[in-house]
């Protein structure tokens, strides 16, 4: 049998594990909102209509940033809407995704919501089909303390404390030809160089996130980034990016492997960012919000023109695999490995649309399997994160040539080792994890995503078949754990 081997020494490390890296993502987008997050009515529904059973989920996965109100809703979205008394709230069009949107969820709603998460806000202005006044006012609305005209009128509607909203997100995605009001770079960069500048004279304490390129396969990925950091890259803090892997568009071994496209991509936005900071003379560094992530079988997607207009439709209401599992842990694994350089994530999106959390209208909520790998990465990532030096058997992909079987990324918090690891391979794969420099280690456990079958899916009426399970069998050598994961799994291997 093929084995792998990890080194970790806790000289070498990555930086510190970034709470946001386990951001999530609510939009306005198919039953996201309207039935996923709120439902009044429900019998779970708070006083303020939200589903008590989604918050629960939401707080076990451990979801600690989430971005709203879109995503491509955001480009046509006016935020004076969602404010203020529900019944005085008009009903609008949304041309984003076809949608009747009754705006009875709004700002106040989802910061609601979020308090109760314990999570914090990743805020989108619509720099679409508006611009720097409309962004500036709802700053003002959101974080100024009072005494003037849209900081009292987020008084009048019962909020006294400011918000105190840190990360704004300038835009989404204005490089796709899909988005209402899409720009060119120049277009782009200019404007959010003055809405940035503008936000700043509001409040000064904010973060700021420039729109990377919709994907990395947009033609112009890479100048993209750089005509429009050229314009604004001392007003920002982040540059985003955007990614979803898709089951379908390849072989099965390449969509395992997704996660080299994602390394490809983190590597690509840094040079980028770097090279136009230095071509600037700036000694400062952007990091990457990777805003939007997730495994999306997007090529069966028919594209926002195939919608009919309805509200809260059932859209990309995507069921995920053990396969999916392995997939996201791995995606995980990379963005902790880059975690000197990635300070935002944000999976896409929390309920029903392309989510780890499937609910139905009047009915219950579940995880899909994809909540596993995200809800143990956030619960054991702590402290600092190592380098991992690791050698494994490789498998052929059709779309990145040999890739190894293994992914592996590592953290220690004051003693504590938490090992990540995904077999991407149809076989078990024994690892030694070779621990020297870390002091003598006897607890150990080891548990895992796995199934019998890679296509296991949580379903309604089995939203259980898929969950974490221990794993009998780790023993301790010297300095060496070992450890077997089964067949395309995604596992934590503790050690302390
Ligand atoms: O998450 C679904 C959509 O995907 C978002 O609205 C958009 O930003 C992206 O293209």
């Amino acid at each position: 049998m093929e084995s792998a081997k990890l080194t970790l020494d806790p000289a070498f490390e990555v930086g510190p594990v970034e709470r946001r890296l386990f951001g999530s993502f609510v939009e306005h987008m198919g039953r996201c909102v309207y039935t996923g997050v709120f439902e009044p009515g429900h019998e779970t529904a708070d006083g303020d209509g939200l589903r008590r059973d989604v918050i629960e989920l939401a707080r076990e996965m451990g979801v600690t940033a989430v971005r709203y109100p879109g995503g491509n809703f955001v480009s046509n979205y006016e935020w004076e809407d969602g404010v203020g008394p529900a019944p005085e709230r008009p009903t609008r069009l949304d041309l984003a995704w076809r949608q009747i949107e009754t705006n009875a969820f709004g700002l106040g709603e989802f910061m609601t919501w979020l308090g109760e998460v314990g999570a914090e806000p990743v805020m989108a202005v619509n720099l679409g089909t508006r611009g720097v006044r409309e962004a500036r006012d709802l700053l003002e609305y959101a974080n100024y303390p009072g005494g003037t005209r849209w900081s009292d009128l987020r008084i009048k509607h019962g909020v006294r404390e400011p918000y105190g909203i840190k990360v704004w997100c300038l835009g989404n995605e204005m490089d796709g030809p899909w988005q209402i009001g899409g720009k060119t770079a120049v277009e782009y960069g200019r404007l959010a160089f003055e809405t940035a500048k503008a936000m700043r004279r509001v409040d000064p304490s904010i973060e700021l996130v420039a729109c990377g390129s919709s994907n990395m396969r947009m033609p112009t990925f890479g100048s993209w980034e750089a005509t429009v950091l050229e314009h604004c890259y001392d007003q920002v803090d982040y540059i985003s990016a955007h990614a979803y892997y898709d089951a379908v568009a390849g072989d099965r071994a390449s969509y395992l492997a997704s996660a080299v496209e994602m390394e490809q991509h983190i590597q690509g936005v840094i040079a980028t960012a770097d090279h136009v900071g230095a071509k600037l003379g700036s000694r400062k560094r952007l990091k990457i919000s990777f805003d939007e992530w997730n495994v999306w079988s997007q090529s069966l997607f028919g594209g926002e023109d195939s919608l009919d207009w309805a509200h809260a439709p059932r859209i990309i209401e995507e069921e995920y695999d053990v396969a999916g599992a392995a997939v996201v842990g791995s995606l995980l694994i990379t963005l902790l490995n880059h975690a000197d350089r990635v300070g935002i994530a944000c999976q896409a999106q929390l309920a029903n649309v392309i989510a780890p959390i499937r609910t139905e209208p009047g009915g219950p909520a579940w995880r899909q399997t994809i909540f596993h790998p995200f809800a143990l990465t956030a619960a054991n990532a702590r402290g600092r994160v190592l380098r991992v030096q690791a050698t494994a058997p490789a498998m052929p992909t059709e779309r990145y040539g040999e890739v190894p079987v293994l992914a592996a990324a590592a953290t220690l918090d004051e003693g504590e080792l938490s090992v990540f690891a995904v077999n991407r391979g149809g076989t078990p794969l024994p690892v030694a994890i070779d621990l020297r420099g870390l002091p003598r280690r006897s607890g150990i456990s080891h548990v895992t995503v796995a199934g019998d079958d890679p296509a296991a899916r949580n379903t309604e009426r089995d939203p259980r078949r898929v969950e974490p399970r221990a794993v009998q069998g780790a023993t301790i050598d010297g300095d060496r754990l070992n450890v077997v994961l089964p067949p395309i799994s995604f596992n934590v291997v503790k050690a302390s």
